[in-house]
């Protein structure tokens, strides 16, 4: 299972790093790599138009077949707002919501991400 991800600030990508998964980064000039393989994403929260190269990216080629959960880093002063970019993809594309942290995240969060990832095989 690879890990498909964005990070503006760096957050996202300290996280990932803490993974014990491949990973790709996404960037806003080529989003349109056509995987092949099984991958979740994992996604910093902002606006739409900041995080709309994740839809292209789920959109390209048969990518869509391959996209088996989503994670969200946020920042839980945003309240109701929290983590909604990863829980948008969830709900738009039917794919389960692995799990959602603050920040870089923490220990705690590497273990549970990587325990979701194992449930769904
Ligand atoms: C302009 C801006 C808007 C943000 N909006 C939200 C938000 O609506 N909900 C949320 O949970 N976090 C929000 N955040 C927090 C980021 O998602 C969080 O800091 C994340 O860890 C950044 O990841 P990155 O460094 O990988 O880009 C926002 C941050 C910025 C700078």
């Amino acid at each position: 299972m690879k890990v498909v991800y964005i990070s503006l600030t760096g957050q996202t990508r300290k996280f990932v790093r803490k993974l014990s998964m491949d990973s790709l980064e996404l960037t806003p000039t080529n989003p349109y790599v056509a995987l092949g393989e099984p991958f979740i994403i994992v996604t910093p929260t902002y606006d739409k138009e900041a995080t709309d190269l994740l839809n292209d990216f789920i959109e390209t080629a048969d990518n869509k077949k391959y996209f088996k959960g989503v994670a969200g880093g946020g920042n839980l002063n945003f309240g109701q707002l929290f983590a909604f970019t990863a829980k948008d993809l969830a709900r738009d594309y039917q794919v389960p919501l692995l799990h959602t942290f603050e920040f870089q995240g923490n220990e705690e969060d590497v273990a549970q991400l990587e325990k979701a990832v194992k449930d769904i095989g």
